[in-house]
């Protein structure tokens, strides 16, 4: 949250009564000083979810979720935090446009926008007419060329030129990958589609090759400060702005075939270009949508780009739908070939990871012999005892006795026997017999409670606590009496919001507002909490010095190290 000042952002929260933003989301009942409702973090039947007006605070009582109008809006919508901030924003009548430029507003996103403005020229130019039959041939129409800003570089038209014109500095361009070191343009004679960063700036180039034959059919930027591959997904900006609760987010292999379900009016699908899925795709996809669909090329390649990303996104514990386009088309051409109709009805019939997996292990088999109809229900019996929902378990079964005319029980039994030889023997795991470190997390947890509710805590943390043993508490309490000197009190919803540009403190923050400690205590609790805390540091120092005078021979330096563990002793009691 560093561009947006906090004041800003506590003036927009204090406009968005947490009560009335949530009622839009869910049904709230005033019982008391508080409203309940069910709580939409998890499978909720009875209300677990309070809200108080006071505080301006959520927070289950189920699942512990908990936090402030932020945080809230950020969760459900699965949006990130800034972008929850601009949506309650606008709400209430600020535009944070401009905020955001404050940060994005250096020279390299500048060089971007006014190259995209260069090539998008060039394509209306004289000189741009072939590619344009070219575009029009692959029925890409006027608006499709804008709303993805499409353009044409031209060799006898020098991007680099117009640029340095600009003023802007050669090894700049190169940097940015526009540009080689000869001072040439990188890009000559292709179709030149932007590539944007996950804010909508554009941070890259793709060109393509239209009527000439060349060994790359694209050309792409290289990374830079602002172009990391792994962390973009084309046509995330766009997607996103488009997409509804509840709407499954297609994933693709090329963005050609995400312009082209646009071209169809279908904007929820984004593209990997190219290359495999990373782990920093499946963090954007998850603030997307839980439900994704694979939609890759027909061809062998995207059969085993399909499987390489069932697999990475099983470790992460999302389950996707697969669609498999026939005829090796890639979604492009099938669009294309047979319409938005037959398209929509791949996805809307798009198949689970074991219906998927269980297609799979049929090629090659001959499903009249019995032989190998049972290797096949084995394999897929073996597949099944991986999936943990009984539910999809017990339909597949069912689905299998029925098509083969087996036993529903015969089936069962042998999965149960799969089941039995996936569980892996346990190793014993044998903890170093240390102190119990719970007893200062819990102190820690209690002082963190009371600082939040009672400034006098916070003071005595400040002045009588040495060392909190954990590493993001003891960031938390520092950011705590920090905000407090600064703005004289503590509002809870607030130091959320102050908190929000650093994760692991904000989550440690959450995760103590989420144990629903008790809220009145008395000055000698404060005063027992602070001295279990204090004796972690005091006895780390303690075992130092007993190290020390096993090691020291001298009898006067021994002397002086007894001393001084009977001191701290002495401190102790
Ligand atoms: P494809 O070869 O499937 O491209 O590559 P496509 O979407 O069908 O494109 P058209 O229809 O021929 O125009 C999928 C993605 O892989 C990357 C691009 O990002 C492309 O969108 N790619 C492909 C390259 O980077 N370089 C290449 O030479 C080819
Ligand atoms: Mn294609």
């Amino acid at each position: 949250m560093s561009y947006i000042n906090n004041e800003l952002i506590n003036e927009i929260r204090k406009k968005n009564d947490i009560v009335e933003v949530i009622s839009k989301y869910v049904e709230l009942t005033k019982r008391g000083k508080n409203y309940f409702g069910v709580c939409p973090f998890h499978d909720d039947h009875s209300p677990s979810m309070s809200v108080s007006k006071e505080k301006q605070i959520y927070t289950c009582f189920s699942c512990g979720k908990t936090g402030n109008v932020f945080t809230f809006v950020s969760d459900y919508e699965h949006i990130s935090y800034i972008e929850a901030v601009r949506l309650l924003a606008e709400k209430v009548g600020y535009n944070l446009g401009n905020i955001k430029n404050k940060k994005t507003n250096n020279q390299d996103y500048e060089i971007y926008e006014n190259s995209v403005k260069f090539y998008q020229n060039n394509l209306y130019s004289s000189l741009g007419k072939n590619a344009i039959e070219y575009l029009q041939k692959r029925q890409i129409d006027k608006d499709t060329i804008k709303k993805f800003g499409i353009g044409l570089s031209i060799a006898k038209i020098s991007l680099t030129d117009y640029l340095i014109g600009k003023k802007y500095n050669l090894d700049n361009l190169i940097k940015l990958g526009l540009t080689n070191e000869k001072a040439n343009d990188i890009f000559v004679n292709r179709i030149m589609f932007p590539i944007y960063d996950l804010n909508g700036n554009p941070v890259a180039f793709s060109g393509r090759i239209y009527n000439t034959h060349d060994n790359s059919k694209y050309v792409n930027s290289k990374e830079s400060d602002i172009f990391k591959k792994g962390k973009i997904l084309y046509n995330y900006h766009l997607a996103r702005s488009y997409l509804k609760k509840n709407d499954s987010i297609i994933i693709m292999e090329g963005f050609m075939d995400v312009i082209r379900a646009s071209t169809v009016g279908i904007d929820n699908c984004i593209a990997t270009m190219g290359t495999a899925l990373t782990k920093e795709h499946i963090d954007i996809l998850k603030k997307m949508s839980d439900n994704i669909i694979l939609c890759f090329d027909g061809d062998e390649a995207g059969a085993k780009a399909t499987n390489l990303a069932i697999s990475l996104l099983e470790e992460y514990n999302i389950s996707p739908k697969i669609v498999r386009l026939e005829d090796n088309l890639d979604p492009d051409e099938y669009i294309l070939t047979k319409g938005k109709d037959a398209f929509l009805n791949k996805i809307n019939n798009a198949i689970n990871v074991i219906d998927y997996k269980m297609e799979l292990l049929k090629n090659n088999r001959n499903l009249n012999d019995v032989e190998d109809i049972s290797q096949y229900i084995g394999s897929s019996l073996k597949e099944l005892a991986k999936i943990d929902d009984d539910i999809v378990v017990e339909l597949t079964l069912k689905k299998l006795a029925t098509n083969y005319d087996i036993a529903y029980q015969t089936l069962y039994d042998k999965l149960i026997k799969y089941k039995n030889d996936n569980v892996k023997p346990k190793i014993k795991k044998i903890k170093p017999q240390k102190e119990p470190v719970d007893k200062y997390q819990k102190a820690s947890e209690y002082l963190i409670n009371y600082m939040l509710i009672d400034e006098h805590v916070i003071n005595m943390v400040e002045n009588k606590v040495i060392y909190f043993p954990n590493d993001n508490i003891r960031y938390l309490a520092n950011e705590i009496i920090y905000y407090y000197h600064k703005y004289g009190v503590i509002i809870l919803a607030d130091l959320i919001s102050y908190l929000a540009n650093n994760e692991p403190l904000l989550t440690t923050l959450r995760q103590i507002m989420s144990l629903h400690l008790k809220e009145n205590y008395t000055e000698e609790e404060i005063e027992d909490y602070i001295y279990v805390v204090n004796e972690y540091p005091k006895n780390m120092r303690v075992n130092e010095l007993n190290i020390k005078l096993k090691k020291e021979e001298n009898p006067l330096e021994q002397a002086k190290i007894l001393k001084e563990i009977m001191e701290i002793r002495g401190v102790k009691k």
